[in-house]
C-alpha cells in the first residue's frame, strides 16, 4: 500500500508522494491509509500534557519515541485507557510519523473491520481480507475488542494477531478496557490471544479524565467558545 510514500514539502505545500510520479495531496493519503477524516490534524504537537497526569505525558512519550526509533524497535504498543484519554490521537500521531518515514501503515477501526470481514460473501474473499491486514507492515487497529465478537469473528481476530505474532510484524492497538476492570482484555478476547499480546506488545497504560468533557466544560465556561486547552 504505502510503500513509496515520502512527504515532501513543494512551493510551501506539503505533497505526499505514492509510487512512481503520482501525487497525493496529504489529507487524501491519509483517507486511503484510514485515518479518520475528523483526525487528519491530529499530531503529538497538538497532544496537550500537564504534571497532574503523569501517565499521559509517559504514554505520549513512549509512542513518540517509538515513532522516532522505528523500525528499530520491538513489537508493537497497546494503548489503554478509559474512553477520551487520547489512546486514538495518539495513535494517528504515530501512524502519520511513520508513513513520513515510508512505512506501510494501516489504521483501521476494529468494529469496521469486522463489519467488513463479515460482509464478504464468501470464504475465500474474507481470507483475502484477513491476509491484506497480516500482511501490512504496521497496522494500526484502533478501538480493540470494543464489542463482543461472535465465534467466527474471534477467529478471525485470533487469526489475524496470530499471524502477525509469528511474522514479528508491528501491531499497534487501542482499546479502552483495562487491566483488572470487570470487562478486561482477557474477558473479551480470551487468554490464548492476551498472552500473545503480552508478547508482542509494550503496554502503555493512561489515566486521565476524559479530554471531551474537559472541551465541553470548557466551552461552555468561554462562552461557546471553543477552546482545546487541558486544564490544571
Ligand atoms: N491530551 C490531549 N491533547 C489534545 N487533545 C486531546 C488530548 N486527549 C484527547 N484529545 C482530543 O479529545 C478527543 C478524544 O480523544 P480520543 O478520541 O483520542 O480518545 P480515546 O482515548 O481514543 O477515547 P475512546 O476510548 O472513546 O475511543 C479527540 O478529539 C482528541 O484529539
Ligand atoms: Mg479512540
Amino acid at each position: 500500500m504505502a510503500d513509496d510514500i515520502e512527504v515532501v514539502e513543494e512551493g510551501g505545500v506539503k505533497i505526499a508522494r505514492l509510487k512512481g510520479d503520482a501525487r497525493l495531496p496529504v489529507e487524501e493519503m491519509l483517507k486511503k491509509v484510514g485515518i479518520p477524516p475528523a483526525f487528519a490534524d491530529r499530531s503529538f504537537e497538538n497532544f496537550t500534557t500537564n504534571s497532574k497526569y503523569p501517565s499521559l505525558f509517559q504514554a505520549k512519550k513512549t509512542v513518540q519515541e517509538y515513532a522516532m526509533l522505528y523500525p528499530a524497535v520491538e513489537g508493537g504498543l497497546l494503548l489503554m485507557g478509559p474512553t477520551g484519554v487520547g489512546k486514538t490521537h495518539l495513535a494517528v500521531a504515530l501512524c502519520k510519523e511513520l508513513l513520513k518515514k515510508g512505512a506501510d501503515c494501516l489504521f483501521v477501526d476494529f468494529r469496521d473491520s469486522l463489519k467488513e470481514y463479515t460482509s464478504f460473501p464468501n470464504q475465500d474473499r474474507r481470507e483475502d481480507y484477513l491476509f491484506y491486514l497480516a500482511g501490512v507492515e504496521v497496522l494500526i487497529w484502533d478501538d480493540f475488542a470494543s464489542r463482543p465478537v461472535s465465534e467466527w469473528e474471534e477467529d478471525f481476530v485470533y487469526r489475524l494477531i496470530d499471524r502477525r505474532y509469528r511474522e514479528g510484524k508491528a501491531t499497534v492497538l487501542t482499546t479502552a478496557h483495562t487491566e483488572g476492570s470487570g470487562t478486561s482484555l482477557e474477558n473479551i478476547i480470551g487468554a490464548r490471544l492476551r498472552s500473545r499480546l503480552y508478547e508482542m506488545c509494550k503496554e502503555v497504560q493512561i489515566e486521565a479524565p476524559d479530554y471531551r468533557s474537559k472541551v465541553r466544560r470548557l466551552s461552555y465556561r468561554a462562552g461557546g467558545k471553543f477552546e482545546k486547552e487541558r486544564e490544571d
